[in-house]
């Protein structure tokens, strides 16, 4: 068995999920987006937990967490900008650089996948990609996603679009 879970983001994450985002800034600056530099305190990062639960509570947004054994924080991933009439939302998913490799952004895609599908009912999951990010298209590739080819034949674009039919 996994020794791994993935559950929902709670409001008591917040310190673990600051050293978290700490220790694997740059590992995430060079895959994805940098954040905010106010992001990475106690206030930044309680705003942002807010900010992602009361986006759950409307059921715009799912977050969740992955943790080990000993209940420390090793990955993130999220159903986002769900959109219930239209049956579709997009996943996001990032791992600690240390936690890498051991199939754990495949677990947290398959969870998105089934939370989609039994609590939110959706029908059509979405995922933007650099085209750089070859680990990340693995991950969606393995879970059933498949590539827009139009916007994996346009190299001017820096995003891959990625689709699910659930
Ligand atoms: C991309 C990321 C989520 C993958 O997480 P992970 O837990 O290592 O993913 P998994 O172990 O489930 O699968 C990754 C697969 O890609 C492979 N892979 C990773 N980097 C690779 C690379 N540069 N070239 C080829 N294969 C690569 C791994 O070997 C693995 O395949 P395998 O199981 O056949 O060996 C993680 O590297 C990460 O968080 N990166 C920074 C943030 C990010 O890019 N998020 C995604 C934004 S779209």
């Amino acid at each position: 068995m996994t020794p791994f879970t993935v559950r929902t983001l709670e409001r008591a994450d917040i310190d673990a999920l600051l050293a978290f985002e700490t220790e694997n800034r740059e590992w995430f600056q060079s895959h994805i987006d940098a954040r905010d530099p106010a992001f990475y305190s106690v206030q930044g990062v309680g705003e942002h937990v807010q900010a992602y639960l009361s986006d759950f509570a409307v059921g715009a947004w799912h977050p969740f967490v992955i943790e080990d054994a000993n209940a420390h924080i090793v990955g993130r991933a999220n159903l986002k900008n769900i959109n219930s009439p239209l049956g579709c939302a997009e996943v996001g998913y990032r791992i600690g650089q240390r936690f890498c490799g051991q199939g754990l952004a495949t677990l947290a895609v398959r969870q998105l996948i089934q939370t989609a599908q039994r609590r939110w009912h959706l029908t059509q999951l979405v995922a933007h990609v650099y085209r750089h990010n070859v680990g990340s298209s693995k991950v969606l590739d393995r879970c059933g996603f498949l590539v827009d080819p139009q916007s994996w034949a346009d190299e001017t674009q820096k995003e891959c679009r990625f689709s699910l039919s659930i």
